[in-house]
């Protein structure tokens, strides 16, 4: 079983995947750390981001583990941890503009097509629903208000420190300007796949929103 949950910057999509996951026993992959992690490893590399020839030869030899544990996710690249490196707002900017690119999606598609097929996942993104897993069990798209998005975001940088002096509207403007980005691409753009269920998160918690998904999924749950 498949499941696909898509949506903007900020939308609770990464936080809501991996309670699902752990609910259901099911593995949960975080593909924006995977576009992540090849800009974080192009730049190490001194590759320019849009070199697209030059990122597809590191994206299709780097080695990117995400492994769960007590204290969240954990993304080893080549090895090395880089957990606390890839939320700063270089890595997202080098994020977006990796993944613009056919050849680094094509990789990427495939690799998270591999890690799917192994079965009993819930994988997040903005073309999960769409490009990579098109006929996922169940679908799912979490939209909020770009304010509130830029607000999560901005709490979620304040707690781990990335903030850089940036001020809530800076941050507003980013999240903004990435989404414009990803939903205006000419490949696998971020939207809504047809089927997929629509949850706006603007007024929701968290576990407002994980008990919507887990009622879809496993219908008539209550105590779950
Ligand atoms: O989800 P996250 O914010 O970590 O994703 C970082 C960036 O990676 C996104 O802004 C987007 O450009 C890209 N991405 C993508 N397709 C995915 C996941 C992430 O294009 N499935």
């Amino acid at each position: 079983m498949i499941i696909a949950i898509d949506g903007p910057a900020g939308s609770g999509k990464s936080t809501v995947a991996k309670i699902v996951a752990d609910k259901l026993n099911f593995r949960y992959i975080d593909t924006g750390s995977m576009y992540r992690s090849v800009a974080w490893k192009s730049l190490q590399k001194n590759a320019a981001l849009k070199d697209e020839d030059a990122v597809a030869d590191i994206a299709s030899k780097v080695k990117i583990e995400l492994i769960y544990g007590k204290k969240g996710q954990l993304v080893f690249v080549d090895g090395e941890n880089i957990t606390d490196q890839l939320k700063v707002e270089e890595i997202s900017r080098g994020a977006a503009i990796v993944a613009a690119q056919p050849m680094i999606r094509e990789i990427m598609t495939i690799k998270q097509r591999k890690l799917g097929l192994e079965g009993k996942v819930v994988m997040d993104g903005r073309d999960i629903g769409t490009v990579v897993f098109p006929k996922a069990d169940k679908k799912f798209f979490l939209d909020a208000d770009p304010k509130e998005r830029g607000r999560r975001r901005f709490i979620e940088l304040k707690e781990k420190k990335q903030i850089n002096n940036a001020d809530l509207p800076t941050i507003i403007e980013q999240v903004v300007q990435r989404d414009h980005e990803d939903r205006s691409r000419k490949i696998a753009p971020l939207k809504q796949a047809k089927d997929a269920m629509l949850i706006d998160t603007t007024h929701l918690s968290i576990d407002q929103v994980v008990e919507e998904i887990i009622k879809v999924i496993v219908p008539g749950s209550q105590t779950f």
